[in-house]
Order: C-alpha cells, then structure tokens, then sequence
C-alpha cells in the first residue's frame, strides 16, 4: 500500500477530527477547537497521509468502518462524513508537531486509521516530522503518551526515544502518560 504525504489544507479539518475520534477514547481524543489550536499555532507542521488509491481492499474497510452508522464512533457528525466524500475520505493519517521552546520540538499527536496501521506510515510521518523539526533549529524532540498505549510506545521505542518520566493523571485525569524524548 502507497501512501502520499503533503501539508495540510483547511478542507482536511473535518476528517482529521474524525479520525483523532476514531483513534482515541472520549476524554482523551480532542476537542474541535483542541486540534484547531494545535494546528493554527505558530509554525506547526500538520502532515496528512493519503492512500494512494481506494482500489485496496482493506482501504475500503477503512472508509466503511469510519461510516457513522456503524456504532464505532457515535460521535462522528452524519453530515460531515457525506460532505467530504471523495478527496479526504481517502486520509490514511496525520501528525501535527510544533517547534516548542528553545530547541525542543514537541509532537502534539500521531492518528493513523486502523487499515493503514502496521504498514510503516506511523513510522514515516515520524520521521519527516522530525526532518522538519531539525529544519526549525530543533535537536531534540519530545511527545507525551498513554502509559497503557502499547502499540504507542513500541514505535517509539522503536525510533528511539526514551522514556524520560511519568506525568501523573495527563489524560482526563485519571490515566497516566509517559514524557518521552530523544535528541535529534
Ligand atoms: C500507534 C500508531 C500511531 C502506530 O502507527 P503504525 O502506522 O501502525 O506504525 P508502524 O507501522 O510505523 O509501526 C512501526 C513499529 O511500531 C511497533 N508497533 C506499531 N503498532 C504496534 C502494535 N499494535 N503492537 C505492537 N507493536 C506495534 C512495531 O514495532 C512496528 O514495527 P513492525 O510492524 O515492523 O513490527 C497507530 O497504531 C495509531 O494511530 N494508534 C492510535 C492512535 C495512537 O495511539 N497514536 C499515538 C498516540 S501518542
């Protein structure tokens, strides 16, 4: 499976909102105006995956598991998902990272729809975030998760960052999240 990756457009809103539902129980998903916030702050970088095409299978899964009809999110506004039918159905995932104080770069959330997963597009937006983060100035880079987040923290891992320490109650206060970083 291919997968495109670009900057984002305004028309991507919706349908990244939908996927962060999708991705993430209430109270730890974000608000509308949460991921409004993060991207419309200075010099973030909000990087949208799209399949490459809609011929696959399982891409096809995809888009009729995230209908709202089908009780994995009821959340997920009817009329939003038949407005953006066609060109952003066909997101895959998306990062949004901003460079932070200093040299420090932060990663604010990483949302990768379930049929897209385990085929390395985590990983990807991953990397040419932190390709951008350094083009900033940054040499390190740091990203809060759910310490019950298993496939979370093995990518990470994976890419080497370490676990730096424990933030007491960070999600809907009541689940703890590791702080977790590498230099860059
Ligand atoms: C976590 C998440 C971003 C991973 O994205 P992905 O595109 O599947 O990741 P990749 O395919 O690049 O995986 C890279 C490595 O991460 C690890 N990994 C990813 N998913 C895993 C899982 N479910 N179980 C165990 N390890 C996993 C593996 O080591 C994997 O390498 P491998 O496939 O060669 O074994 C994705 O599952 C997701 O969007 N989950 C919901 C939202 C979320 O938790 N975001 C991160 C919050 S901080």
């Amino acid at each position: 499976m291919q997968f495109n990756l670009r900057n984002y457009r305004a028309a991507d809103f919706e349908r990244l909102w939908q996927i962060d539902q999708l991705c993430f129980p209430q109270g730890i998903s974000y608000t509308q105006m949460d991921l409004s916030g993060f991207i419309t702050r200075r010099n973030a970088i909000t990087l949208v995956a799209d399949f490459d095409e809609l011929h696959d299978e399982r891409e096809q899964l995809a888009v009729s598991a995230l209908h709202p009809g089908d009780g994995m999110n009821s959340r997920v506004p009817g009329a939003v998902l038949s407005e953006t039918a066609a060109t952003t159905q066909a997101i895959a995932g998306f990062i949004i990272a901003h460079p932070a104080r200093g040299k420090a770069g932060r990663i604010l959330t990483l949302d990768i729809v379930p049929a897209a997963r385990r085929l390395g597009l985590g990983s990807l937006l991953m990397q040419e975030c932190e390709h951008r983060l350094r083009c900033f100035g940054c040499n390190e880079v740091y990203l809060e998760t759910a310490v019950n987040n298993e496939p979370a923290l093995q990518l990470y891992r994976k890419l080497g960052y370490q676990i730096l320490r424990t933030l007491p109650d960070y999600y809907a206060a009541s689940l703890d999240a590791f702080l977790m970083g590498k230099p860059l």
